[in-house]
């Protein structure tokens, strides 16, 4: 099966995976839901983005954080996952954000943004794909804010993959400015900013 399959297949219950497999775990993910948005809510108070650009949006848990940026794309590999998204942003009345199917790997924009997320998206790329990624990721901002797995565990483990972030950014000239845990869920808030020489 193809990433793209994989994902169209997980859009179904991405939101509501846990349900019926046990109440903690239930908990564990609305926990971990709250955190993160609470994290990422201090990131943008901090930057004060003007516009954002959200690369693996899923069906969009984190649209709510954007309704104070003035200009919001978000963009996602399966056709489901954006629909969804989109209904999100309309259910929301978030006018701001439009969300496009696009291959992370091949992003494609005639502008560059104030800041970029990517939320449990880099887990999910497989090795011989993530530098693809990166590089394209890094074309596009100089404020990358990454919430990604640094070592194996957390809620869900499949098809994960660990990555070097720090190496992987510092190649494109990125260096980590601000490093923050996820409280147990092995995850790390990692925020790149470009360096300019
Ligand atoms: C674990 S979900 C995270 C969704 C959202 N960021 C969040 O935190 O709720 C990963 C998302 O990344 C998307 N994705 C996976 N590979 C991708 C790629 N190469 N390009 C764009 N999106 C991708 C999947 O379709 C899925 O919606």
């Amino acid at each position: 099966m193809s990433l793209k399959e994989n994902w169209e297949k997980r859009s179904d219950d991405y939101l509501t995976w846990g349900e019926g497999v046990s109440f903690n775990l239930i908990k564990r993910n609305l926990v971990y839901a709250n955190i993160l948005r609470l994290m990422l809510a201090r990131k943008i108070k901090e930057l004060q983005p003007c516009s954002l650009l959200e690369v693996g949006c899923g069906p969009g848990r984190l649209f709510s954080l954007y309704q104070h940026i003035s200009s919001v794309v978000c963009v996602d590999l399966s056709p489901k996952m954006v629909e969804r998204a989109r209904q999100t942003a309309k259910e929301k009345g978030l006018s701001n954000i439009m969300v496009q199917e696009m291959d992370a790997g091949c992003l494609c924009f005639e502008k560059v943004f104030d800041m970029i997320i990517t939320s449990n998206l880099l887990l999910h790329i497989p090795h011989v794909m993530i530098e693809k990624v990166i590089s394209s990721i890094c074309r596009y901002s100089s404020d990358v804010v990454c919430v990604e797995w640094v070592e194996p565990g957390g809620v869900d483990c499949g098809d994960c993959y660990l990555h070097d972030y720090e190496e992987l950014f510092m190649g494109h000239g990125y260096v980590l400015v601000d490093r923050r845990v996820v409280p147990f869920e092995k995850q790390l808030l990692m925020h790149f900013r470009r360096v300019e020489i």
